[in-house]
């Protein structure tokens, strides 16, 4: 679904990403970790064509974001780590809208989305505290059923009753053999729903395995 190869994007001088190769496989969840300022939300742009990488090779479903980007941005779900829309709309008619620019939602989906996180639809977007601004964005991702889901720092905000809401979402995604690759700064959370764990580190990746092996070599180093 993802395939990146010798990515890497230097900002000035910095390298943000120095050469970072990563497959993600049809039907998985791959949680995506690092610390601040690891590279994450470097390499989740680039793979909705928002920057351009400086060299390497990106392909999403197969597709080159640079050339396909309107394609994708219809059958991919993206939450922006810092996700904001016009502030002044209704948080229902700020949805509907970009349900609209992709090609529509299924009857019914958007509302079951809010009711089962308890957000307002009514409720003014500039109004509303962060966690529930979260909200907004989980469901835009989440509300056209698209076969990638790309997600960065998707429950960043959220209580601890949403997150769990939000973890069984991502599971159900899966079970209906969509793909997630989302990134985060907290293991427990990736463990709890992710089949492998990407870690990446100064823009390059220092592993990558199925949950259990990592936490068994974790233990291991101890
Ligand atoms: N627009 C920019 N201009 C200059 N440097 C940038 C820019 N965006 C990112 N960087 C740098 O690139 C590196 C990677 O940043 P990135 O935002 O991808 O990290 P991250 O892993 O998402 O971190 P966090 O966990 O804090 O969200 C950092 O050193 C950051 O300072
Ligand atoms: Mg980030």
């Amino acid at each position: 679904m993802i395939l990146l190869d010798k990515l890497a994007k230097t900002y000035g001088r910095k390298p943000a990403l120095a050469g970072l190769d990563l497959v993600v496989r049809t039907g998985e969840v791959l949680g995506f970790l690092g610390p601040n300022g690891a590279g994450k939300s470097t390499t989740i742009r680039i793979l909705l064509d928002l920057i351009r990488p400086s060299s390497g090779t990106v392909r999403v479903l197969g597709l080159d974001p640079r050339a396909d980007a309107v394609a994708l941005h219809r059958r991919v779900g993206y939450l922006a780590g810092d996700f904001v829309v016009d502030g002044r709309q209704t948080a229902g008619d700020c949805l509907r809208f970009l349900a609209r620019l992709r090609g529509g939602a299924p009857r019914g989906r958007l509302d079951a989305l809010a009711q089962r996180l308890d957000l307002d639809l009514s409720a003014r977007i500039k109004g509303l505290s962060k966690g529930n601004r979260q909200k907004v964005g989980l469901i835009q991702a989440f509300m056209h059923d698209p076969e990638l889901l790309i997600l960065d720092e998707p429950s960043s905000g959220l209580d601890p009753l949403v997150q769990q809401t939000f973890v069984t979402m991502v599971a159900e995604a899966a079970a209906n053999g969509q793909t997630v690759f989302m990134s985060s700064h907290v293991m427990a959370e990736v463990e709890a729903v992710a089949t492998r764990v990407a870690i990446i580190r100064n823009g390059r990746l220092v592993a990558l395995d199925s949950v259990a092996s990592l936490r068994s070599q974790v233990l291991r180093e101890l």
